[in-house]
C-alpha cells in the first residue's frame, strides 16, 4: 500500500471470521482476516468462486456483522454498532457499485445520482443538490445524459451512472464488486480506466474482481483463499 501509514485507516479488520450456520452444516466464509486499507489506496480482492470475495465486502459494506474480530471504519469501531447506527454509517461512509448497476429504472440518470444525497445531506436546498449530482456525472461524462432514463443508455454508460451515484456522498470508500461482469471488454476496460482515474484523483477503492489484467490496475492486490487472505510468498504458488 502506499507510503502513508501514519493516517488513520480507511479500513481496519482484525481478525473477521464469518460463519454460515445451517441445521446440519456450518460454513467458514472467512477466518481471521487481518488487513487495512489507508487514504487514497486502491486495493483488489481476487480468489477463486466460494472463497469468501462476497462476504467480505458484505461485511466491509456493513450489510453483514462478523461472527467474531473487530472492524473499523476511519478509527471508528463498528463492531458494537447498532443497526441505526450501521446504516447511519453506510450513508455517510461507503459507496457501492454492483455488477448489475442497481440504477432505478423510473428515474432520470440525475435523478438516481441526487438520491443519495437527498437522504445524506437533507440541509441541502434542491438546486445545490442538482449542482452537486451534475458534478459527479460530469467526472464519469454522462452528463449529457442527465435527462434519460437508465434503460435508454448502453451498459457502460449505465455503469458510469452508478459510479457517479455511489461518488454523490463522498464516500469514505468505494466498494467494487465485479463492476465489468455484465459489460463487453471495450466497455469494461473504460469503467476500470474511469476507476483507475478517480484514484488518481485520491479516491479509495476496494474491488472484487475475477480478472488479472484489471486486479493489476489495483496498488494492492490481496488473494483470498478458503477464507484466508495469502500471504505474498503464498501467491505464487496458489494463482
Ligand atoms: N447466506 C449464506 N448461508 C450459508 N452459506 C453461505 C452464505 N453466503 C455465502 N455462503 C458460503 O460462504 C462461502 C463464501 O461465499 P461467497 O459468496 O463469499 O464467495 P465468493 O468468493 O464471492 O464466490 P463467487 O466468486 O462465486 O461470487 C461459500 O462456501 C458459500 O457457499
Ligand atoms: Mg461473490
Amino acid at each position: 500500500m502506499k507510503d502513508n501509514k501514519n493516517n488513520t485507516p480507511v479500513i481496519k479488520m482484525e481478525g473477521v471470521t464469518r460463519v454460515f450456520e445451517t441445521e446440519e452444516t456450518e460454513t467458514h466464509a472467512l477466518r481471521g482476516i487481518n488487513f487495512s486499507i489507508y487514504p487514497g489506496d486502491y486495493v483488489s480482492i481476487s480468489g477463486p468462486s466460494g472463497c469468501g470475495k462476497s462476504t467480505l465486502l458484505s461485511i466491509l459494506g456493513l450489510l453483514d456483522t462478523p461472527s467474531e474480530g473487530q472492524y473499523w471504519i476511519d478509527g471508528e469501531n463498528v463492531s458494537n454498532l447498532s443497526m441505526n447506527g450501521l446504516a447511519e454509517m453506510r450513508n455517510k461512509k461507503i459507496g457501492f457499485i454492483f455488477q448489475s448497476f442497481n440504477l432505478i429504472d423510473e428515474l432520470s440518470v440525475l435523478d438516481n445520482v441526487a438520491l443519495p444525497l437527498t437522504y445524506r445531506e437533507p440541509a441541502l436546498a434542491k438546486e445545490q443538490i442538482v449542482e452537486k449530482a451534475m458534478a459527479c456525472l460530469a467526472k464519469v461524462q454522462m452528463e449529457h445524459r442527465a435527462a434519460h432514463k437508465p434503460n435508454q443508455l448502453s451498459g457502460g454508460q449505465q455503469q458510469r451512472v452508478a459510479i457517479a451515484r455511489a461518488l454523490a456522498g463522498d464516500p469514505a470508500v468505494l466498494l467494487v464488486d465485479e463492476p465489468t461482469g455484465n459489460l463487453d471488454s471495450k466497455n469494461g476496460d473504460a469503467v476500470m480506466q474511469m476507476l483507475a482515474d478517480l484514484n488518481a484523483q485520491g479516491t479509495t477503492i476496494c474491488m472484487v474482481t475475477h480478472d488479472p489484467r484489471y486486479a493489476d490496475m489495483a496498488n494492492t492486490q490481496l488473494h483470498l483463499l478458503d477464507g484466508k487472505l495469502l500471504a505474498d510468498e503464498q501467491v505464487k504458488v496458489a494463482v
